[in-house]
């Protein structure tokens, strides 16, 4: 909805006075607010008197756009209502459609807060003199507006979670994941696990087991199900095959001793832990590392190719 993105506070308006018929129709669009069970505790002051105005517009400290605005509603709610501890709630949702209503009209307005400040809620009621079966809520000054405002752009995904599936956030200020990111979730990854990348909101989405999936991992299969465009998976742990990396640094090493031994290593149990431990006796562990991290280097460069993910180095 485009007045959703384009409404900002207005503080400077004209002194065109607003027309009836819109201030009914910003009126129309307040009730048209949700309430707690319907409860619909409101009421609203329509003020255009000068005198009220500026009265409203020394009221509280941040109250001074009202003193100048042709128009103000002050929305009310009845202290004697069925949920009463809702009533200022369900008065917000009438005061945002009275916003968005106003920049739909190409009128301009700013809410003034007045509740639930006790004090700036007396000072309003006094002024208006609003009966004592209803509170003060807000200052709505509403005109045509002598200030042009964008609004920004607030949208932050770090204030997303998905409480239904495991996701991690990743910071991708430039769209595009680095390769040590994803190598480090290629290393992290585990047995059952599967991990899902979701071209759209640039997170992880992971699938802790999938043999026995839990209602979380249910969750996340039922969401790459419905969208597996979205969703890139990650290689796995045995399509990564770090004992297949193993054999081909071992192939790739020139014939010496260093190589027969690590050969004799990597077969039979216990190949990961002893071929570490040779690669150290024989001094190629410097060697093994960086062509492992060259290796999954290259996994995590073929995987971003092939799924059209965007990545630097
Ligand atoms: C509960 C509430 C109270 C506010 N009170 C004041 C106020 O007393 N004076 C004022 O100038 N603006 C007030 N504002 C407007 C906010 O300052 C404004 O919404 C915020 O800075 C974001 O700017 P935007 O509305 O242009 O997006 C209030 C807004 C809310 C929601």
């Amino acid at each position: 909805m485009k007045e959703i993105f384009h409404r900002t506070s207005i503080r400077k308006f004209d002194r065109r006075p607003v027309e009836d018929e819109k201030i009914e129709k910003l009126l129309r669009a307040a009730m048209a607010a949700p309430s707690a069970g319907n409860q619909q505790p409101w009421a609203f002051f329509v003020v255009r008197e000068k005198d009220l105005l500026s009265r409203l517009g020394s009221s509280t400290p941040y109250s001074l756009p009202a003193a100048n605005a042709p128009l103000a509603i002050v929305p009310c709610f009845q202290k004697a209502c069925m949920m009463p501890e809702y009533a200022q709630i369900d008065l917000s949702a009438a005061t945002e459609n009275i916003l968005l209503e106003a920049d739909h009209l190409e009128l301009g307005a700013v809410w003034l807060g007045i509740a639930p400040a006790e004090d700036r809620m007396r000072t309003v009621e006094q002024i208006l003199s609003i009966p004592d079966t209803l509170r003060a809520f807000c200052i709505i000054a509403v005109g045509y507006p002598l200030e042009e405002k964008t609004q920004e752009d607030r949208y932050d995904v770090s204030r997303i979670y998905y409480p239904g599936a495991v996701r991690r956030q990743l910071d991708l200020a430039d769209g595009k994941i680095s390769l040590k990111e994803i190598i480090e979730e290629l290393e992290a990854q585990d047995n059952n696990q599967k991990t899902y990348f979701d071209k759209e909101e640039l997170d992880y989405l992971y699938v802790l087991n999938e043999e026995n999936p839990d209602e979380e991992d249910r969750y996340a299969m039922e969401l790459v199900e419905e969208d597996p465009e979205r969703y890139a998976v990650m290689p796995t742990k045995y399509e990564i095959h770090e004992y297949r990396i193993m054999e081909s640094f071992v192939k790739s090493l020139e014939t010496s001793d260093a190589q027969n031994r690590l050969d004799n290593a990597i077969h039979g149990p216990g190949a990961f832990r002893r071929f570490r431990e040779v690669a150290r006796q024989t001094g190629t562990e410097d060697r093994w590392r960086r062509f492992r991290d060259r290796a999954y280097r290259d996994i995590a460069a073929d995987w971003c190719r092939e799924n059209g993910i965007q990545y630097k180095d």
